[in-house]
């Protein structure tokens, strides 16, 4: 199995956990990883280069495709790295015989999304409305990934990740934390699930204060495991109790949604 991005913060955890659930790795990342592990096979390749991709993804039985811009930057950079990055791993998977790719989406791709008065936000309620040109290069990842499901018939798990980090820093986080173990059952769930075709999840842990329904996401075979509120105590004394109408805790995009994001990309 293929892991893109596999130097990055999700990658490290994913390369820690996967192959004890039995998956052999092929580790691609366009810098060389400070610490391959026995057994890891090992690529240094861009993702936006698609001849590299045909063959780094040869003979792989599923590409999960976390390289690229993690946050906001440039239009510029955004777009090359996210959308050519991802049509490059999709057309390579299709040219290769690659049935499935799990691709890392984000909460941002849905940003500007109000939290519902009552009961929890599903996927399909939360339609394309991005906070950030990285949310913009996020729609365009999960619908990239449904045009390879309709119309050559892999199977396409999009993720819309929350907060993945060691442990939640921020009182929003107490909603969209993904702790390490989850995201390992996340994307193992993800890998196994048997004829997914085209599929959106969130990506979060069953945090007490979770407010993004987890239905499809455990519809896939995700059971995760931990929890943010044994934190709550600790960020609440620091940072107050949520305000529910402040948007960093109103929206699913957070603090991407303000004005400040605006700023910072031009920059
Ligand atoms: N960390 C989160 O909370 C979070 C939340 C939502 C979505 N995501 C998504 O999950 C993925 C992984 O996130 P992360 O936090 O590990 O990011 P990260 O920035 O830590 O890692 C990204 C990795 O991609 C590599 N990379 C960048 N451009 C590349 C290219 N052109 N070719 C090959 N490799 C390239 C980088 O070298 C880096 O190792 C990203 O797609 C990100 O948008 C992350």
């Amino acid at each position: 199995m293929l892991v893109t991005g596999a130097a990055g913060r999700i990658g490290t955890v994913l390369r820690g956990g996967l192959p004890e659930r039995g998956w052999a790795l092929r580790s691609l990342d366009v810098v060389p990883l400070p610490d391959a592990r026995p057994g890891e096979e090992q690529v240094v390749a861009d993702v936006t280069d698609l001849a590299a991709m045909v063959e780094a993804v040869s003979g792989a039985a599923a590409v999960v495709h976390l390289a690229g811009v993690s946050g906001e930057s440039t239009w510029a950079a955004v777009s090359h790295a996210n959308i050519e990055g991802t049509y490059c791993v999709l057309e390579a998977a299709r040219r290769a015989g690659v049935p499935r790719v799990v691709l890392a989406s984000s909460n941002h791709a849905t940003g500007f999304t109000p939290r519902p008065d009552a009961g929890l936000l599903r996927e399909a309620d939360a339609l394309p409305r991005p906070d950030t040109y990285y949310g913009v290069s996020k729609v365009a990842m999960e619908a990239l990934g449904s045009l390879y499901a309709d119309r050559y018939g892999l199977d396409v798990v999009c993720l819309r990740i929350g907060s993945a980090s060691p442990e939640p820093t921020t009182t929003r986080q107490l909603s969209t934390w993904l702790s390490p173990r989850d995201q390992v059952s996340l994307v193992d769930a993800a890998l196994r699930a048997p004829s997914p075709g085209f599929a959106v999840v969130w990506g979060v842990s069953a945090n007490t204060r979770a407010w993004w329904d987890l239905t499809a996401a455990r519809a896939l075979g995700y059971e995760p495991v931990d929890d943010a509120e044994p934190y709550a105590e600790a960020l609440v004394e620091v940072h107050g109790e949520p305000d529910p109408v402040d948007p960093v805790h109103a929206r699913v995009g957070g603090e991407f949604t303000l004005p400040s994001f605006d700023a910072e990309v031009d920059a």
